[in-house]
């Protein structure tokens, strides 16, 4: 039996970070994955250049059945010291949009910044690990593994969620905690695309697959200006990503297309300076011409603008400033960057992560029920809450 001060499971974003920081303070640490290779979300993420944080984090920008509970962690461990850590790296970044940070090159940059940190804290990572069993003995831990049996003081669980199941994801984290009597909230994808039955909204977006828009979407009380874009399943982009995680299957989404602009008075002053002036002619002034063409299309007859009466043109500024839909579904943990719900934090120490039911136990990350919005929150919490943990591992 091999023993050690520390075992995290999950050499993900949240793991690695914990592991050295662990490391740091003279603990012997071991972290173990069943994957072949560690940080594959953070290869993957932000199109390739993770966006690892974001100039503006708030706890408002965290989906939790418990919102208070993100804000220690994230008080301790801040945007501006992951900055500090990407800067002693040298790692180039750049602000894209929206106080989000990606890296300049690729994301193997952050990767292999953390690798350095472990490795220089003499962490120790053991790839293609299955762990068969987690029992509580005496004053910590032993595992059944593929490698054999361990022992530890104190086990971290950075397992992640369910999102890309090919990236590794699974429901492990939510096992370990209900073995040891968390309650678990369940869980559903998030900052995903939608799936669209409706023939004709299928069409709409087949149609216009690959066009983005700017637009402000609302779902469940609340509202996010970003592009949305169609695509062949249904409607993706940012603005539709980070509504998702607000969206409940029968919910409708409310779209303004026309967004920073009143769309009756924009019409009304159309029809009023060139009445002979089609709709979908219009409209080609803000969308493209065939978006114009297929909104017309679908929706309402292009004539002059003059042959409206007011009843219609509101009906036309309705439909573009707050077009309903209601999507069929989502496209699922197969393509979802995020899992909402997860290890109820009621039950979880907001300063230290470990459980409240099993002493020398935590959980860190995506595993715990605290979800960011899109534009680089997720990697921050994954940072932040593996600092807490790594204090007292
Ligand atoms: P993470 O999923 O990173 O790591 C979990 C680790 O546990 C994995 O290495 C896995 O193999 C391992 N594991 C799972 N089950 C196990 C088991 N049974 N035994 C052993 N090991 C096990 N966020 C952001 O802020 N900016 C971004 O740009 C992006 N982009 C992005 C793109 C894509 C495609 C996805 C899917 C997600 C993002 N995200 C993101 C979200 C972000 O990647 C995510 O929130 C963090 O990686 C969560 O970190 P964790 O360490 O908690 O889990």
């Amino acid at each position: 039996m091999q023993a050690t001060d520390v075992i995290i499971i999950g050499a993900g974003a949240a793991g690695l970070m914990c592991a050295f920081n662990t490391a740091l303070r003279g603990r012997r640490v071991l972290l173990l994955d069943h994957a072949n290779k560690p940080g594959k979300k953070i290869l993957m993420s932000g199109g390739g250049r993770c966006n690892f944080t974001n100039l503006y984090v708030e706890p408002g920008n965290f989906l939790s059945h418990n919102p208070h509970f993100c804000k220690s962690a994230l008080a301790r461990y801040t945007q501006w010291d992951f900055l500090e850590l990407v800067g002693k790296h040298g790692v180039p970044w750049h602000e894209k949009k929206l106080g989000q940070l990606f890296c300049d090159n690729k994301s193997s940059d952050i990767l292999d910044m953390l690798l350095a940190e472990c490795d220089q804290a003499g962490v120790e990572l053991r790839l293609d690990t299955r762990i068969d069993a987690i029992e509580a003995s005496g004053h910590g831990y032993s595992l059944s593994t593929s490698a054999g049996p361990l022992a530890c003081e104190s086990l971290v669980i950075a397992t992640g969620g369910l999102s890309i199941p090919t990236l590794g994801a699974s429901g492990f984290g939510h096992q370990v905690a209900r073995q040891f009597g968390h309650h678990i909230w369940p869980t559903r994808a998030g900052l995903v695309p939608f799936t669209l039955t409706d023939p004709q909204l299928k069409n709409l977006c087949t149609e216009l697959s690959g066009t983005s828009v700017d637009c402000y979407a609302q779902c469940g009380g609340q509202g996010f200006r970003e592009n949305l874009l169609f695509t062949h399943r249904g409607l993706s982009g940012p603005a539709m990503l980070q509504v998702s995680s607000y969206w409940n299957p029968g919910d409708t989404l409310e779209i303004d297309l026309l967004p920073g602009r009143d769309a009756l008075q924009w019409l009304q002053e159309a029809q009023a300076q060139r009445p002979a002036i089609e709709l979908k002619t219009l409209l080609a002034e803000v969308f493209t011409r065939k978006m114009a063409g297929l909104l017309c299309e679908c929706w309402f007859e292009s004539r002059p603008l003059k042959q409206y009466n007011p009843p219609q043109l509101d009906e036309i500024a309705r439909q573009l400033a707050a077009w309903q839909l209601t999507p069929a579904g989502t496209e699922g943990y197969r393509t979802a960057e995020v899992t909402l719900g997860g290890v109820d934090t009621r039950e979880v120490s907001s300063k230290t992560m470990e459980s409240q039911k099993s002493p020398g136990l935590y959980f860190i990350g995506e595993v715990l029920d605290v979800s960011g919005h899109l534009g680089g929150f997720n990697f921050q919490w994954a940072w932040a809450s593996a600092y807490a943990a790594a204090q007292y591992a």
